[in-house]
């Protein structure tokens, strides 16, 4: 058995000697603080970004708490958020070795009741913007500080590829994503540098409680699921520990599915169903 840190997570050296920015975590329930946590716990040094000034407050006693060299704001709606915080980047470390971008943003309005009718053209403009099109900007100013060998990451949900009620323009979003990441991968493959992303299933976070009917999610991704079992935090940051370390080589424009095996399920137990 491996030995666990404080904060739980198996603690070992697979990341012993490389450096990276987290850009996702809000407060202790982000899965990009589950992910950092598990990194930290396996030898990374980790540099962290905040989406501005109201979320200082919570991510930096979290970032301090695993050493973090590197905090800073980066709102991605904003090139010169997104040019200056990777400029730090580049002053402090010069390389970087891997990157999680665990963002996403959806107003409200698309994220209830019919998609078609409630969306509106500035919310499906806005959503692909911070959801998807923040990933391709953050790979294209985190290449040029990558060697061979680096690897990025973004998160990802099944409303991407099937109808999940009220998920809405996110699903349309996520979809974009999955394919940027493929298209990312095509991209940075031949510098080395390995890009994926992790299909996570339900968690109960701050962007959950933006979707209407959110609990549903939770429950019904439990019932339905192969495994019976809630999407862990353990799992997903376990899975993002795979691919970012040398244990993914060879995984590239993949888009890993850690949803206690909900995305298998054609049709589910009757049990499920009565429930
Ligand atoms: N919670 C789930 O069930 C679930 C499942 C699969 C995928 N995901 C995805 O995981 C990622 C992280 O979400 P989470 O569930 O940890 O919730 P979260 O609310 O903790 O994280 C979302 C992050 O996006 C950041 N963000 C939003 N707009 C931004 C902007 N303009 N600039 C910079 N940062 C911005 C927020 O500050 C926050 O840190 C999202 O892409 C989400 O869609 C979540």
């Amino acid at each position: 058995m491996s030995e666990e840190t404080q904060s739980g997570f198996p603690k070992g050296k697979l990341m012993r000697g490389k450096r990276g920015l987290i850009m996702g975590v809000a407060n202790k329930k982000s899965i990009a603080w589950g992910i950092a946590q598990q990194l930290h716990a396996q030898g990374a040094e980790l540099g962290f970004t905040y989406q501005g000034e109201a979320l200082e407050k919570r991510v930096r006693p979290l970032a301090e708490s695993v050493d973090a060299s590197m905090f800073m704001p980066c709102d991605v709606s904003d090139d010169a958020s997104m040019d200056a915080a990777f400029a730090t980047v580049k002053e402090q470390w010069g390389e970087l070795d891997f990157l999680v971008h665990s963002i996403g943003f959806a107003g409200a309005d698309g994220l209830k009741g019919s998609f078609v009718e409630n969306v509106t053209r500035e919310n499906f403009a806005m959503t692909m913007d911070i959801s998807v099109f923040s990933f391709v900007a953050a790979a294209n100013r985190a290449a040029p500080l990558m060697k061979p060998g680096s690897a990025m990451i973004t998160m990802t949900y099944l409303g991407s590829e099937r109808v999940i009620p009220n998920y809405n323009v996110m699903g349309v979003a996520k979809a974009a994503l999955e394919a940027s990441t493929r298209y990312i991968a095509r991209d940075l493959g031949p510098k080395g540098i390995r890009v994926n992303a992790i299909s996570a299933g339900p968690m109960r976070t701050l962007a959950m409680a933006g979707i209407s009917g959110g609990r549903g999610m939770l429950s019904t991704g439990k019932a339905w699921s192969l495994l019976k079992e809630d999407t862990s935090m353990e799992g997903v940051a376990g899975s993002a520990l795979w691919l970012l370390s040398d244990l993914g080589r060879s995984v590239a424009g993949e888009v890993v599915h850690v949803d206690a095996g909900f995305h298998a399920v054609g049709m589910p137990d009757e049990d499920a169903l009565k429930g």
